[in-house]
């Protein structure tokens, strides 16, 4: 493939040193201590190109992007159809305005989702520009929704902790994430949070031979202690990102809440920012475990980030109480619904379907699933295998008998950056318990995983010789060999 560092065309007058002068700079870094970008070598990659599961940086240096971007880039890069498509929008009319207005690819791309999503057919979709918003307005909707039909004081909200649901104030307030909310309080009122659905780490049932629910239990307790007339919505995701693709203890977890919801009038949204389109090996993530919510999240695989957009997606029954005398509902965004973005999302969907990738997905991930298994099950740093479809995480532990986990967060900065020197681009999850998180594009093919496998097993390797439980024996004396994730739900 022929390579160049800096497109002249788009950076006239900008080298490769002039770039990284404005990053240092002039550039606010999302979540990035940006002192460190000084040292020349130090983060963050500039990269120039893709191809598939490929980057370039500006050096030329190839990289397996195991990260799809942030986890996002689903169709992969180099996808001309997309572009071409955003052309041709941009070219015919680049901008509608969404406030009473409608384009024809926002139309087109409502009627096609509302057919596929997992909510009994008909459902109406709301645009946004991205994750945060989308959340940030499924919980508007909600807490309008209850309002329209009479309930004006449920106004609260109960997600888990530790979950990412993203960084508008909103948003922010339902994210699990104490760290990332300390500084910004006071949050939206109401936003309460129950423990998370974790089996290797769970507090109540880890020992036992199977989930127990009491997470699930604890929900309910939460509900209760609230007043269930008071909660608009209950959010979780199918498979929770933060602290590392943890899937549910148990499938019949979202079934419970389901009926949970069912019974007190809540409204149940699934986050699927990050699992939906593909990424555990169906369409949406609800479709994986079954279940039909009433709102459904979604954001960056809707357009394989070709262009930003996010949607909340509402089954018709809770949409069609918004029709009638009232004014709508009373929330919009200026970008909510581009039609470039909308016409990048409408080629993706495209090619989704046609060339089948959440069931390249499936298959694909079944294959690095098995791989890893095979090469860390006597890992004696690598606790758990979890996830589902190409969304995986290893969470890695100082001892693999005790669980004992490592706090030193310098020690997965070096991990990422040995992985990085090796030509992998992927995240080593430090919002919990540390967890190599693997999520590539999902036409990831079965020679990359196996190029993966090999960094990994080199990198994880070392990890132990400087956590000192690697010597010259690789598996640590008296560990029982034992195929990994003994708990989650894939199968
Ligand atoms: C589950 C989930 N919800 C919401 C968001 C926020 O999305 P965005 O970064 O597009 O605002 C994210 C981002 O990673 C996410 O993972």
């Amino acid at each position: 493939m022929s390579f160049a560092p800096i497109t002249p065309e788009l950076a006239p007058g900008y080298d490769g040193p002039r770039v990284r002068q404005a990053i240092r700079d002039n550039l606010f870094v999302h979540f990035a201590q940006m002192k460190g970008f000084q040292d020349p070598e130090h983060r963050p990659l500039l990269l120039v190109r893709g191809d598939g599961s490929t980057v370039w940086d500006a050096d030329g240096k190839e990289y397996l992007d195991l990260l799809a971007g942030i986890y996002s880039v689903n169709a992969g890069y180099g996808r001309k159809r997309i572009v071409e498509a955003m052309l041709a929008q941009a070219e015919a009319l680049p901008y509608v305005n969404p406030f009473g207005y409608a384009s024809v690819p926002a139309a087109v791309l409502a009627d096609r989702l509302g057919e596929l999503a997992p909510l009994g057919g008909e459902a109406r979709v709301f645009f946004t520009s991205g994750g945060s918003e989308a959340v940030e307005s499924a919980l508007k909707l909600a807490k309008q929704y209850q309002t329209v039909r009479g309930f004006p004081h449920r106004w609260k909200t109960i997600s888990r902790r530790v979950a990412y649901h993203g960084t508008t104030m909103g948003a922010l307030s339902v994210n699990g994430l104490s760290g990332n909310r300390g500084v910004f309080g006071p949050l939206v009122p109401g936003a309460r949070h129950a423990p998370m659905s974790h089996r290797y780490r769970c507090p109540y049932c880890r020992d036992a031979a199977a989930c127990t629910l009491v997470c699930y239990d604890e929900i309910e307790r939460l509900v209760e202690f609230e007043g269930p007339d008071q909660v608009a919505a209950i959010i979780v995701e199918p498979v929770q990102n933060a602290g590392g693709c943890i899937p549910p203890g148990s499938p019949e977890y979202f079934q419970r809440i389901r009926k949970l919801c069912d019974e007190t009038g809540i409204l149940f949204v699934m986050d699927e920012v990050i699992c939906g389109f593909g990424r555990l090996g169906t369409l949406f993530g609800s479709t994986y475990f079954g279940v039909e919510p009433d709102l459904i999240t979604v954001a960056k695989g809707i357009t394989s980030s070709y262009a930003p957009l996010g949607a909340v997606l509402a089954k018709k029954g809770v949409a069609d109480v918004f029709l009638g005398e009232g004014p709508g509902f009373l929330h919009g965004l200026t970008f909510g619904g581009h039609p470039v973005s909308c016409a990048a999302a409408l080629a993706n969907l495209d090619i989704m379907l046609e060339e089948d990738l959440p069931g390249r997905a499936k298959t694909t991930g079944a294959y690095l699933r098995q791989e890893l298994d095979a090469a860390f099950a006597d890992h004696p740093n690598v606790g758990d295998l979890r996830g589902a479809g190409l969304f995986l995480g290893l969470e890695l532990v100082s001892d693999r008998v005790t669980k004992e986990s490592f706090s030193d967060k310098a020690l997965l900065g070096w991990l990422t950056d040995r992985m990085r020197d090796q030509g992998l681009i992927l995240r080593n999850d430090d919002r919990n318990d540390p967890t190599t998180q693997l999520c590539p594009p999902l036409i990831v093919t079965e020679a990359e995983c196996d190029r993966v496998v090999a960094i990994l097993r080199d990198a994880f390797d070392e990890l132990g010789r400087r956590l000192g439980t690697v010597g010259t024996v690789h598996a640590a004396a008296g560990t029982e060999s034992r195929a990994l994730r003994p708990a989650s739900v894939e199968d």
